[in-house]
C-alpha cells in the first residue's frame, strides 16, 4: 500500500492513478492495481440513482468504506466526507474520527476552498490524513445551480491558486481538482508542494481519477466529456442477461453440467 509520503513524492513524477469503489467486490478487482481508491459520495448518484451528491450520509459512506476496505485491503482508501458532516470543527472531527475507528479508510477527503483551511487544519492537527476538494464541487450543486465548470476568468484562477495554497498550508496531504480549466489545474498543481488529482482538469496535474461506473461504462444517464469510456460495461451485462433469459426459457440452462 502507498504511504502518504509516497504519495507527496509522486509530485511532479508519475501520475497516480485513482479510482472509485463502493462495494468489496469491485474493490477486489482494483487492489493493488491503482495508488489510491477514493470512496467518493458520488455513490448516490451511481449506485442510489439520486439526482445528486447531497443526500449521502455518514452512515451511507461508512458502511460503502467498510465493503471497500475488505475488498482491498492493500490499497490506500480514502472515504468522502458526506454533505452536512463537516460544517463545523467540532463535528467534522467528530465524524472523521467514526471513519478512523469504524473502517480501516486511510484518509477522508472534504469540499471547498480557504472557507474550509480551518476544518482541514482541526483534522490535520488530530491525525487524521486529508486530501482537499477545489474547483468545481458536486456538493455545492444546489447552492451554485449547477455543474460549473471553473478557472474561466482571471479573478477565478486566483481564487482557486488562493484556496489550493490555504488547503495545502492547513495540512491536507493531497488535492483533488475537478472541473476546471486544464490551463488552470496546471498553474494550480505548480502553486502547490502537495500532489493534485485532477477530473476534469486535463493533463497537468499530478494525478488522475475516474468514477468506475462511468469509466467502464455502467452509467447510461450521461457521459461527461472529461470521462474516457474503458469498457462498454452496460452492454456487455444487458447482452449476458439476455442469453440468461434465453437459456431459461429454452432450459438450455441449467446443463448436465450444472446438475447435481
Ligand atoms: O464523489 C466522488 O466520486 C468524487 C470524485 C468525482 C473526485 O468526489
Amino acid at each position: 500500500m502507498k504511504t502518504i509520503s509516497a504519495i507527496k513524492k509522486a509530485k511532479g513524477n508519475t501520475p497516480l492513478s485513482v479510482i472509485t469503489a463502493y462495494d468489496a467486490l469491485f474493490a477486489k478487482l482494483f487492489n493493488k492495481q491503482v495508488d489510491m481508491i477514493l470512496v467518493g459520495d458520488s455513490l448516490n448518484m451511481s449506485f442510489n440513482n439520486k439526482p445528486d451528491t447531497l443526500s449521502a450520509t455518514m452512515d451511507i459512506m461508512l458502511y460503502h468504506t467498510n465493503a471497500v476496505c475488505q475488498g482491498a485491503p492493500d490499497t490506500f482508501v480514502i472515504c468522502d466526507m458526506p454533505f452536512g458532516s463537516y460544517t463545523d470543527e467540532k463535528m467534522a472531527l467528530q465524524n472523521a474520527s467514526r471513519v478512523y475507528q469504524e473502517t480501516n479508510a486511510n484518509a477522508v477527503k472534504i469540499e471547498g476552498g480557504k472557507e474550509r483551511a480551518p476544518i482541514v487544519r482541526t483534522l490535520s492537527q488530530n491525525s487524521i490524513a486529508v486530501v482537499g476538494h477545489i474547483g468545481l464541487m458536486p456538493q455545492f450543486v444546489r447552492s451554485e445551480g449547477g455543474y460549473i465548470v471553473k478557472g474561466k476568468s482571471e479573478e477565478d484562477e486566483q481564487r482557486l491558486i488562493e484556496d489550493a495554497k490555504a488547503i495545502e498550508e492547513a495540512g491536507a496531504f493531497c488535492l483533488v481538482i475537478e472541473g476546471v480549466k486544464a490551463d488552470v489545474a496546471t498553474k494550480i498543481t505548480e502553486a502547490i508542494s502537495i500532489p493534485t488529482i485532477g477530473i476534469g482538469a486535463g493533463n497537468g496535474t499530478d494525478g488522475q481519477v475516474l468514477v468506475w461506473s462511468d469509466m467502464f461504462g455502467f452509467f447510461e444517464e450521461f457521459q461527461p466529456k472529461f470521462v474516457k469510456q474503458y469498457l462498454d460495461g452496460a452492454s456487455l451485462i444487458k447482452t449476458a442477461l439476455k442469453n440468461y433469459v434465453q437459456d431459461v426459457q429454452t432450459r438450455k440452462f441449467p446443463a448436465q453440467e450444472h446438475i447435481y
